[in-house]
């Protein structure tokens, strides 16, 4: 098993990012179900349990990444912005989601049928507002920065800076 270093991410560096990545493109893809047709609402059960999924692997995340911060590659100011950024909306967007399960009283936060958390004993009315504004705004908000990150990252890699084999070489 290979630890971060100057010129590659390590191992857990990159199954955390690779696993999430499926499991965002996995959210993405019930998002925009669910505005398609309202039958799609039928994937919600599982939007939720993955999205749960997400932020408890999202919180390791942070913590591998401040832990390594000091033997990662190095990037530019922007970059680092740039993957703060994804950091925020990547644990804030499942976290609204959640704290308004929480806050609704109707059903505690399960994963795949196993309740981690049970639901509020009456409906906290000023979290299920935040959740109704923000969650799915600054979900699909979070879509455009993973599509601008990846973006960066093919430029990147097409002027010759090969910075995707850090990730996946
Ligand atoms: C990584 C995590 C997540 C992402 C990226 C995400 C993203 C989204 C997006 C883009 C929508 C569609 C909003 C719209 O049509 O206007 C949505 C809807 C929804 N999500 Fe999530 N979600 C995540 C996690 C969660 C979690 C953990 C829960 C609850 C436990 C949840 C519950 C819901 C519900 C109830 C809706 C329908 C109501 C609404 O539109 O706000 N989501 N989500
Ligand atoms: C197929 C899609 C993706 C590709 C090709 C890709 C590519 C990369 C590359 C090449 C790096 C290393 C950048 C560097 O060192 O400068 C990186 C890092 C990163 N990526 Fe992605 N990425 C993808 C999807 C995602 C998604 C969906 C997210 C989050 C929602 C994400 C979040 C991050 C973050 C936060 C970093 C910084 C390192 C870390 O803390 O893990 N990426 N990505």
């Amino acid at each position: 098993m290979k630890h971060d270093n100057w010129e590659k991410y390590g191992t857990i560096s990159r199954i955390l990012h690779g696993l999430m990545a499926a499991g965002f493109l996995f959210m993405f893809a019930t998002a925009v179900a669910f505005n398609i047709d309202e039958k799609y609402f039928s994937l919600m059960s599982y939007h939720k349990s993955v999205g749960v999924l997400l932020l408890i692997l999202g919180v390791i995340r942070l913590i591998w990444a401040i832990i390594n911060h000091k033997r990662r590659p190095p990037n530019l100011m922007v970059a680092k912005a740039g993957h703060g950024l994804l950091y925020v909306l990547m644990l804030g967007v499942p976290l609204l989601g959640a704290l308004r399960q929480y806050a609704n009283a109707k059903g505690g936060l399960d994963v795949f049928g196993i309740t981690l958390i049970p639901a509020a004993p009456q409906k906290i009315e000023s979290l299920v507002q935040l959740g109704n504004q923000l969650h799915g705004e600054l979900g699909f908000a979070l879509f455009v920065v993973v599509a601008g990150h990846v973006a960066m990252a093919v430029w990147h890699q097409i002027k010759g800076e090969k910075i995707i084999n850090r990730m996946f070489g």
